[in-house]
């Protein structure tokens, strides 16, 4: 085992995303995962239906416990859902892990439709988590909302990238998964360059959690040492096998087989 990451994220009580998508990728890759839940939801493969907040106080708490005794080795941020959560979570990684790299997944809204971040809070991820992150994964409605420009082709998104990588974080990966088409780019901007991924689309509904995987799979891959342009290319593999060979639960978004690398 190598490469401790520390998840701050909301649990997915259906196991496809958020935080427990996050701890069975980790473990897959052969990382130690920790976790400070930000919410709680009701939620299956058909969306979400309830949201339970976690306080403040108690996701810092979570925060500081874990950094002062196990430490990490990277940090992966999923739904933060309003300005007060934002900023306690900045807050508690400039005080207890103000060196470790942290990979921000800017999430918004869930697969099904429902609201993740609140409106109002767009400005405070900007200023206080993508600002300082070393990694943003934005997918193309997430990146249309934080550039306020409109994506349709690779084009834009490498506009969209650059726009993103002037706002302060060290890299940007706009994910392509919502563009139509049957190839699928991931556009990797660093201040190497810019590297584009390409896969072929596989025709499925099983894809609950790709973005919260992917993420998270990046951030192992950077706990244990991986370039970014490494980590991205290992994580895509992950992924595009975990959806590959998903298991069909559920009537609506399904999860995707997690456990791929682990063998019986
Ligand atoms: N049908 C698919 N076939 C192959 N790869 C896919 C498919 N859907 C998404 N991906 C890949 O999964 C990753 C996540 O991309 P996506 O744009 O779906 O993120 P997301 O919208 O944040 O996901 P989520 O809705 O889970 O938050 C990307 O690497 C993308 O290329
Ligand atoms: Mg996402």
């Amino acid at each position: 085992m190598k490469g401790r990451v520390l998840i701050v994220a909301g649990s997915d009580s259906g196991g496809g995303a958020g935080i427990q998508a996050d701890i069975k990728t980790v473990t897959a890759l052969g990382g130690y995962a920790a976790t400070a839940i930000t919410a709680l939801t009701a939620q299956n493969t058909e969306g979400v239906h309830g949201i339970e907040e976690v306080s403040p106080t108690f996701i810092r708490q979570q925060i500081e416990v874990v950094l002062t005794d196990i430490g990490a080795d990277a940090i992966k941020t999923g739904m933060l859902h309003s300005a007060e959560v934002i900023e306690t979570v900045a807050r508690a990684l400039a005080d207890f892990g103000p060196d470790i790299p942290v990979i921000v997944d800017p999430v918004m809204v869930a697969k099904g439709g429902a609201k993740l971040l609140q409106d109002t809070a767009a400005e405070a991820l900007k200023t206080q988590m993508i600002a300082n992150a070393a990694l943003i994964t934005p997918n193309i409605p997430e990146a249309e909302v934080l550039t306020g420009l409109a994506i349709a082709d690779l084009d834009a998104m490498k506009r969209a990238a650059a726009a993103l990588h002037a706002m302060g974080p060290g890299a940007v990966l706009v994910k392509g998964g919502h563009l139509e088409g049957d190839t699928l780019y991931d556009l990797l901007s660093t201040p190497d360059g810019v590297d584009i991924f390409e896969s072929t689309r596989i025709d499925t509904r099983h894809t609950h959690g790709t973005g919260c995987t992917l993420t998270s799979a990046i951030a192992t891959g950077v706990a244990q040492e991986l370039s970014l342009q490494g980590a991205t290319a290992r994580a895509r593999d992950y992924v595009l096998e975990a959806i590959r060979t998903a298991p069909g639960y559920g009537a609506g978004h399904g999860p995707l087989n997690h456990g791929h690398t682990v063998r019986s």
